[in-house]
């Protein structure tokens, strides 16, 4: 069932709107923040470009990757969310935040929220995740997140490690019955 927003205990989730590139691109254009992305945004341009990117997957699956907001204070905290692997039909969860909110169990956060509504509320069978396979924080990421070590790959140039959860198979009531709440 489709769904517009998400919301955690910390943090607020939706879609991007084109009035977000500017927030975003402060963490984008950080080098620190896209060291294992394989290089930062030069430009707000291409900033807004990824921003479409975003809503393009929107508009087709009814999600993607989303603004994270701290609660409150509405804040950007960063990026999350699904997107579709390049080259199998299945979604990757992805998270990028501002340098200024790592280490507080942000990332985890929202990967959960995610983690759930794809197994809830999207009926996806799997999620994946990859990451630069030097990259320590992310992968403790896919770990606390329950995800298992699914094979090595070279994807954009970079050697990475590829995670997945399994979600389907009468397993979906484990994951309807707690913490996020989405509104449709
Ligand atoms: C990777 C990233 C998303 C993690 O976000 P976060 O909110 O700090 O993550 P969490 O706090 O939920 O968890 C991070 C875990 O990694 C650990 N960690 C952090 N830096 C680490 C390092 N250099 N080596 C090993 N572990 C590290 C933390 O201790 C924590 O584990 P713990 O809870 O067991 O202590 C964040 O650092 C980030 O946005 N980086 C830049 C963008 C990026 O690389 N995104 C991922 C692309 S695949």
């Amino acid at each position: 069932m489709p769904f517009s927003t998400l919301e955690t205990a910390r943090l607020d989730l939706r879609p991007f709107v084109p009035g977000d590139a500017e927030a975003v691109h402060a963490y984008r254009r950080d080098p620190e923040v896209m060291r294992f992305a394989g290089g930062s945004d030069r430009s707000l341009e291409d900033t807004r470009r990824t921003i479409e990117e975003y809503r393009r997957c929107q508009r087709r699956y009814g999600f993607s990757k989303w603004a994270v907001l701290m609660k409150g204070t509405g804040e950007l905290v960063g990026d999350s969310g699904l997107l579709p692997m390049n080259d199998v039909p299945e979604f990757e969860l992805g998270y990028r935040l501002a340098k200024r909110f790592w280490s507080r169990g942000f990332a985890t956060e929202c990967g959960q929220a995610w983690l759930r509504a794809a197994f809830a509320r999207l009926n996806l069978r799997h999620v994946f995740a990859h990451c630069d396979e030097r990259h320590e924080a992310s992968i403790r990421v896919m770990r606390k997140l329950g995800m298992a070590f699914d094979r090595r790959a070279r994807i954009g140039g970079i050697d990475c490690s590829v995670y997945r959860i399994d979600g389907g198979n009468g397993r979906r009531a484990a994951w309807t019955s707690s913490g996020t709440r989405v509104r449709s």
